[in-house]
């Protein structure tokens, strides 16, 4: 049976983020920088890794609380081996109505189709540039847009639902707000614009650095009238917008210059088995250690819950008052976002 568990801003858990790990592909400069994950960066060893058992167990406690959405991501999580099983899995969970990826798009040839017929419908694809020079120099392993793009349209035409994120930064991709606008528009899929967060402690970010939601909207409101849609659904974190006479969307992920907090029902698993109550949290409640003591469904549901319970979270809305450098918080590799 399903409860009604809230935090202590009597916010529900409606959404389970599980990152399936801590491992890419890429380097994008703005999360994980070369100069810091080089190759001799420790990443989690295998047997720390939650299995797929273990995952899909602690997926099914959290939908008996009232989870109903979940968001695999990373690091890359097709870099984890198998994932169409692992979703497979969680497709059949009771209460769980909406299963969604966030990828880096590299690995979708091999893994597109399998994952569709897996019972994924929903994929949400970064994507910072049209130009190759300026993707080549952000995702710092070279990669062209061409091979993003032949993913996606890949992807489209097994029947995905495709969402493109754009996180945007002063310096390094703010020329091309305008060119990827265009492109999507006419391409017919929804492009979010994501304003540059100060997640962990070395993406170098600053104030300056970050483009707000108002400085993109004034860009593409030279070229293009744009009208506000409805949210999708309760905390819906993307606002979005739709082109005039058309039907393509835009969105924009402000947690930097209009905070969501007070909406947020969103808890974070991460692949090696802790709860995290926020994105910008510097710790977390270890469940894996809990499960693998032996713990029953029923002593696990009662910490999920305590955990919950206890949560104050709304880091983004603070954001101004912590400016404090020795705040340790967990990094975006390793928490997925
Ligand atoms: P859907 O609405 O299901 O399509 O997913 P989403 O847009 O919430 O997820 P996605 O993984 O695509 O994330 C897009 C951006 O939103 C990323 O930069 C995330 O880090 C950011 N984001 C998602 N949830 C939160 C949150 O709770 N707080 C903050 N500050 N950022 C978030
Ligand atoms: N600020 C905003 N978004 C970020 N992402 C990664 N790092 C940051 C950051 N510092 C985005 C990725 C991906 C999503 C999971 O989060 O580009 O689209
Ligand atoms: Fe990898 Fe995504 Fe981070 Fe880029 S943003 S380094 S693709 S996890
Ligand atoms: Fe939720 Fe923390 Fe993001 Fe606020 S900053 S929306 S509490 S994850």
């Amino acid at each position: 049976g399903t409860e009604i568990l809230k935090d202590q801003l009597q916010r529900p858990i409606r959404d389970l983020r599980i990152s399936v790990t801590d491992r890419c592909n890429l380097r994008c400069q703005y999360c994980m920088p070369k100069e810091i994950f080089g190759d001799d960066y420790a990443f989690l060893p295998e047997k720390e890794q939650l299995t797929f058992d273990e995952i899909t167990r602690l997926a099914d406690l959290f939908a008996s609380l009232g989870g109903k959405k979940i968001r695999l991501t990373g690091g890359e999580p097709l870099m984890r081996r198998n994932l169409a099983e692992l979703v497979q899995r969680l497709v059949q969970l009771e209460g769980i109505d909406d299963i969604g990826l966030t990828t880096n798009g590299m690995l979708l040839n091999a893994q597109a189709q399998d994952l569709y017929y897996a019972g994924l419908r929903r994929l949400n694809i970064s994507l910072d540039a049209l130009d190759a020079k300026v993707l080549a120099a952000i995702n710092g392993r070279g990669v062209k847009p061409s091979v993003i793009l032949d993913n996606i349209e890949y992807a489209r035409s097994i029947g995905f639902q495709i969402k493109v994120n754009m996180v945007v930064r002063r310096g390094m991709n703010e020329q091309e707000i305008l060119p990827m606008a265009t492109f999507f528009k006419e391409y017919g899929v929804t492009l979010c614009f994501i304003e540059f967060m100060d997640v962990g402690n070395d993406n170098g970010w600053n104030l300056e650095s970050v483009v707000s939601k108002q400085e993109i909207f004034d860009h593409l409101q030279a070229e293009y009238t744009l009208e506000p849609v409805e949210q999708n659904y309760y905390g819906e974190v993307a606002k979005r917008y739709r082109y005039k006479g058309s039907k393509s969307e835009i969105g924009f992920i402000t947690s930097v210059s209009e905070s969501f907090c007070s909406t947020c029902t969103r808890a974070r698993l991460s692949s090696d088995g802790k709860m995290f109550t926020c994105l910008f949290a510097e710790q977390g409640f270890d469940l894996r250690d809990l499960i693998r003591g032996g713990a029953s469904d029923s002593e696990v549901l009662a910490t999920i819950r305590q955990v919950w319970e206890q949560r104050a979270d709304r880091y983004s809305d603070e954001r101004a008052t912590h400016t404090d450098k020795s705040r340790n918080k967990i990094g975006m590799s390793y928490i997925g976002g």
